[in-house]
């Protein structure tokens, strides 16, 4: 494969402001040594053990890591429970009456928990949850909003051993669907609705409509969150329970189940290069081990921080950076329910201000609608509780981490740029904010302990330039499968070069200091406003379309997003091509897969560009759609293809 092109990386790297860690910071910070790289690269098991000696044990492990590639257990014999470390084990101090949880609600409703209250909600839903059948091992889904109950759900399923897979809200009844039945779920918690921009998001109904298909549901838990008439709710008797009512019945008391470390903490799916996403499976004690080590590093979090990661819990950063990685160190959880931009594009700077957050964790694509809405937004609001700022999904732009420093972080706050996937579980390259002088761009350094790399595709190693990002160690949080697909998860991540390097997916390449600077996928996934998405799954979602014959998609450049979802399709014999069929055809992939999902253009090609061998030459059609000269087509069946598919993408796009 050749180096991917990326002409902006050149920009990039020509980007020589180094921005050096706030001398308060550096000062105080949780890692002032700058040695910690090479004590941990040197002996990275008893680095990653000291970490986890932190963390609350039944019985101790025997060894830290059993490596047969690319198999890797972490902690072996070790027990422990992950809701105990997030919520029991800070009621004995004066941890017991601070918020664990401060939520706000869209429409301007709040409520705060403090870590007593979480323990006595989680434990009455873990017995709420016994009560319903689940046991041991036993799947749980969760499609809701962000809402308390939801953290209170997987931290529930954690407590009694069950494998929570959370399904963001925002996917369709089929998507959630198809994630019940990959699980085999038993029980699914759900809402009744969800605030978004004014409105509700009608999850009960859409559950329904999943749950037509779900033979392994037993039973179907509701929280009452909207209320009222927008979203009605029949619920069906026998199968249906209220959430408020269960609890009221249920035990404060849940003993916790003692797990072993490589016991399944979760699946959560994710999009691949194959029409089917996969379940990415996460286990117990190496999982807890890295979220609480990357949180207390990264984020040099401290007692009295206000720590808001703005993620949806449904992916993989609210995991991990909302919910486990923050509870395990006893902090204080910012969650707000609804749009950065309701009712005021202010929303995040208001709560900012009155929360008094101290560290705050965004996506670029966020960043950039910031930037687009104007200075004067934050400009309206004291946002000097501010401390440090984090950035998570997808490649940050310099100017889009300028503005970020400046407006949002006073040109006082560091910014830690954090790369890693659902796959790796917890963050692998990053800024240490007391030691790393920063550059614009560049997500700069492996976490200590981690063993990042370029390569070029034959698997040479690449010091200085571009390449195949690969991680040539294990590290504690790593997937440990892909649920019910042993070869997926080998084929997929274990086989390009050896069974024993990692392939990220990504493009990156490293500067003369050893930095990193993420260019993004060299497969067929996008990242569409720091959503993973499958060409392949869109691809799959329009030829469902009875009108559909063809289809193939590609990702544009993006001002805000980053990336945008081009769709190329060839409709059927005798098929009239019409706006209303675009619209047509964007509600059905909404439908099917989710609203983020939909794509932005719809171009319909009489034919695709293919190759003699009848393969679709998606570079090509990234080129048109990037409004680049198209490069080569010598091996096209029919050159002509391409000039005709240029003026029709010129005039929709005009
Ligand atoms: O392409 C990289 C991009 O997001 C992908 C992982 O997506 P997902 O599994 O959904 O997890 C997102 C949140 C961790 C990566 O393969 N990505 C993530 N963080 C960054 C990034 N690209 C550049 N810079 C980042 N900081």
């Amino acid at each position: 494969m050749p180096e991917p092109k990326h002409p902006e990386i050149d920009d990039l790297l020509r980007e020589n402001r180094s921005f050096p860690p706030p001398a308060g910071l550096a000062a105080s910070a949780n890692v002032r040594d700058p040695g910690v790289y090479e004590k941990a690269a040197s002996d990275p098991e008893t680095f990653w053990a000291g970490f986890a000696r932190e963390l609350d044990w039944y019985t101790p492990w025997t060894r830290v890591l059993d490596w047969q590639p690319p198999h890797a257990r972490w902690f072996l014999g070790g027990t422990l429970n992950a809701c105990v470390n997030c919520v029991d084990r800070h009621l004995d101090g004066p941890r017991r009456d601070k918020p664990a949880i401060v939520w706000e609600g869209e429409p301007g409703d709040s409520r705060t928990l403090t870590y007593a209250d979480l323990h006595r909600e989680v434990s009455t839903f873990a017995s709420v949850l016994k009560g319903l059948g689940v046991r041991r091992g036993d799947r749980v889904a969760l499609y809701m909003p962000l809402v308390p109950e939801l953290a209170i759900a997987m931290l529930a399923c954690a407590r009694i051993g069950a494998v929570h897979s959370v399904v963001f809200g925002g996917f369709s009844a089929e998507s959630l669907r198809g994630r019940i039945n990959d699980a085999q779920a038993t029980v699914l918690v759900t809402a009744d609705g969800g605030w978004r921009r004014g409105s509700v998001v009608p999850l009960k109904q859409m559950a329904d409509e999943a749950l037509g298909g779900t033979p392994s549901i037993r039973h179907v838990v509701v929280v009452r969150r909207t209320g009222g008439s927008e979203a009605p709710v029949r619920m069906s008797r026998g199968r249906d329970h209220w959430y408020h009512e269960l609890m009221q019945e249920a035990s404060a008391e849940c003993e916790p189940e003692r797990m072993d470390a490589e016991d399944m903490l979760y699946v959560l799916y994710t999009s691949g290069t194959t029409g089917k996403p996969k379940g990415i499976v996460h286990t117990t004690g190496g999982y807890l081990t890295q979220v609480y080590a990357t949180t207390k590093w990264v984020f040099d979090l401290k007692d009295d921080d206000v720590y808001w990661c703005t993620a949806d819990i449904g992916w993989v950063t609210g995991h991990s950076y909302v919910v486990y990685g923050p509870l395990a160190n006893g902090a204080t959880v910012v969650m707000y329910e609804g749009a950065p931009d309701w009712p005021g594009r202010d929303r995040f700077w208001d709560i900012v201000e009155r929360l008094k957050v101290t560290i705050f964790y965004t996506a670029p694509t966020a960043i950039r609608a910031f930037m687009r809405w104007g200075d004067q937004w934050p400009g309206k609001h004291n946002l000097g509780s501010l401390r440090l700022l984090g950035s998570v999904g997808e490649p940050i732009n310099p100017e889009a981490w300028i503005w970020y420093h400046r407006h949002i972080g006073g040109d006082r706050c560091p910014i830690v740029d954090t790369w890693w996937q659902t796959e790796t579980g917890a963050i692998m390259i990053t800024p240490l904010p007391g030691l790393t002088h920063t550059k614009p761009g560049s997500a700069t350094r492996a976490f200590p302990g981690i063993s990042a790399e370029i390569r070029t595709s034959e698997g040479a190693p690449v010091e200085v330039g571009g390449g195949l990002l690969a991680l040539t160690r294990p590290w504690p949080s790593m997937l440990r499968g892909i649920y019910g697909d042993p070869e997926r998860y080998v084929s997929q991540y274990w086989s390009r070069w050896t069974n024993d390097v990692y392939f990220t997916g990504d493009g990156a390449k490293r500067d003369g200091s050893g930095f990193f600077w993420l260019l993004g996928r060299v497969d067929d996934v996008l990242n569409v406003a720091g959503h993973r998405i499958g060409t392949m799954e869109v691809e799959s979602a329009l030829v469902d379309h009875p009108q559909v014959a063809e289809a193939a998609v590609v990702g544009r450049a993006h001002e805000i997003k980053g990336q945008a979802l081009a769709a190329f399709v060839t409709v059927k014999e005798g098929t009239p091509t019409s706006d209303a069929l675009v619209a047509e055809l964007k509600a059905h992939v909404a439908k099917k897969i989710g609203v983020v999902a939909r794509p932005d253009d719809i171009i319909f090609a009489a034919d695709l560009p293919k190759t003699r061998s009848g393969k679709i030459m998606r570079r090509l059609l990234r080129d048109i759609a990037e409004g680049k000269t198209v490069g080569d087509t010598t091996t096209l069946a029919d050159p002509a293809v391409v000039a005709k598919l240029k003026d029709q993408y010129r005039s929709v796009e005009e």
